[in-house]
């Protein structure tokens, strides 16, 4: 049992609760998750019930307490991280009065468009640094105002998931700049509420949290919460940041040389900048750093490694992930004029298209599954340089290195064809549950354990490897213009 201070990393991610916990070298010294179900009751909904997340959260957190490696009265801090832009509503008693409406939920497509014409779409890239996304948190807030007015009139609080979780542990009701940059409602140069908007959208200021820096104080666990999970009451929790954000600073990604790709269930390019940076017309994200007084832009794909797990779930159930991977590795780049669109669920950056759907495209009958499995897995790489290339012409400089991490980066076959297919070499970083490390990084410089964020990386990451791109990026180059038309080619059609 540790008796050395130790910091805890929490976690509610799409499909788990997790909890993680690591000394101040970075050891991990355990990790407990457990999953919760996802609903999509209609079609372009995705949803999920806040109280799930805390039973499997409070389940999570007891198995890691009562394992031998960790002592409860260690745990010096506790940092908070989840997925981003969930909408939660509570009444005034704290009730939840809705399921949550997540990040990949695209049925808020006409309150994205009401947003553009009342606030005006250059106004609000400005003040909020962003387009209106069907995902972000006020389209939604807005498609209840519309559809649900009775649950709307019982609105006394509207949390992110992670804040939910927060507020089941202290009864404190707060947020931080990193994931309040995903709502929409925040202006991204001052890093808090931005009332005008607030205010021209009918939305009370009151039902928003305080916001504050990723490394700030939030409050203390609750007599109530540390009789539920076994953590000491009065351990203090700090902000943390939304898990792209998180997952940054597990990788290292703090500033603007190092860049990030997070191969999740979305797909994700993410670039540090020093000041807010803006793509004009809000084709990209920019947000608040989980790090004080930085800034991040970032390019979204909905389906990444989700592309691949619905590929796998729908069409190879009984065939290891291994095997169906390595069956690719005879498959000439370009899978022999079979492409595949990874629009599962719309897509975010840069197409902004909720409409839009997934393909496969140049089908004949000497393609193999490997073929296809291969189309699947350069569809997400070709979305991935989509990005890249959106945050270069936003006129950011280049990177000295861009580190990749997430479930798919696990598969160095995949690596390698993503780091052809982006043209760039990617670092590859020993990161286990990054965005709980990034979020148990931010409470640890909060408590004093490090002294900066610098040095809470420096003790904590490690880069295993450097996967250079190969002879085949060459050709990857008018591959991923092809699969360019091919949206453009299907746009129409969708829309229709
Ligand atoms: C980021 C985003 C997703 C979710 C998934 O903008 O929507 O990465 O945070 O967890």
């Amino acid at each position: 049992m540790t008796t050395t201070p130790c910091i805890l990393g929490l976690d509610v991610s799409t499909t788990a609760s997790k909890a993680l916990c690591i000394d101040s070298e970075g050891t991990i010294l355990g990790i407990a998750s457990n999953e919760h179900p996802l609903s999509s009751p209609h079609p372009m909904w995705s949803e999920q019930n806040p109280e799930t997340w805390w039973d499997t959260m409070v389940q999570s957190i007891r198995s890691l307490v009562e394992m031998p490696s960790i002592d409860p009265e260690a745990i010096e801090a506790i940092g908070l991280t989840g997925q981003m832009h969930g909408l939660v509503l509570l009444d005034s008693h704290g009730n939840v009065i809705r399921p949550a409406m997540l990040w990949n939920d695209g049925r808020s497509g006409d309150q994205c468009d009401r947003i553009r014409t009342q606030i005006g779409h250059q106004a609000l890239v400005s003040i909020t640094g962003n387009d209106a996304f069907t995902g972000f948190t006020a389209p939604k807030l807005l498609w209840v105002q519309d559809h649900e007015p009775s649950c709307y009139a019982k609105i006394s609080q509207i949390l992110l998931p992670k804040d939910y979780i927060r507020w089941q542990l202290s009864d404190v009701y707060a947020t931080d700049r990193a994931g309040a940059g995903g709502t929409l409602l925040l202006d991204i140069s001052t890093r808090n509420w931005a009332a005008h908007l607030l205010s021209t959208l009918d939305i009370s200021q009151e039902w928003l949290p305080p916001t504050y820096e990723g490394t700030e104080c939030t409050g203390q666990v609750s007599h109530a919460c540390a009789s539920m999970t076994g953590l000491m009451e009065g351990t203090p929790i700090f902000a943390g940041g939304g898990d792209q954000a998180a997952q940054a600073i597990g990788v290292g990604a703090m500033d603007p040389d190092t860049w990030a790709v997070t191969l999740g269930t979305s797909g994700v390019v993410f670039a540090p900048c020093n000041h807010p940076s803006i793509e004009p017309m809000g084709r990209a994200h920019a947000f608040p750093h989980a790090i004080p007084n930085t800034w991040h832009m970032m390019g979204v794909m909905l389906s990444a490694a989700g592309s691949l797990q619905w590929y796998k779930d729908t069409f190879a159930g009984n065939i290891p992930m291994d095997q169906l991977l390595q069956e690719t590795s005879d498959i000439q780049p370009g899978s022999d004029g079979l492409f595949f669109s990874p629009y599962l669920t719309g897509e975010r950056t840069p197409h902004a298209d909720p409409m839009v759907r997934g393909s496969f495209t140049g089908l004949t009958s000497r393609h193999t599954r490997g073929h296809i499995t291969r189309a699947v897995l350069e569809g997400v790489g070709y979305g991935l340089k989509d990005n890249l290339q959106l945050l270069y012409q936003v006129g950011l400089p280049a990177p000295k290195r861009i580190r990749i991490s997430g479930g798919g980066a696990q598969s160095s076959l995949w690596v390698q064809m993503l780091a052809d297919i982006m043209g760039t070499p990617l670092e590859i970083v020993k990161a286990t549950e990054g965005a709980a490390v990034g979020a148990a990084l931010l409470a640890g410089t909060g408590a004093g354990i490090w002294g900066s964020m610098d040095d809470a990386c420096g003790q904590v990451i490690s880069v295993e490897g450097q996967c250079d791109p190969s002879e085949s990026s060459v050709l990857y180059e008018g591959f991923h213009s092809k699969f360019g038309e091919l949206y453009s080619c299907l746009k129409g059609f969708y829309h229709s």
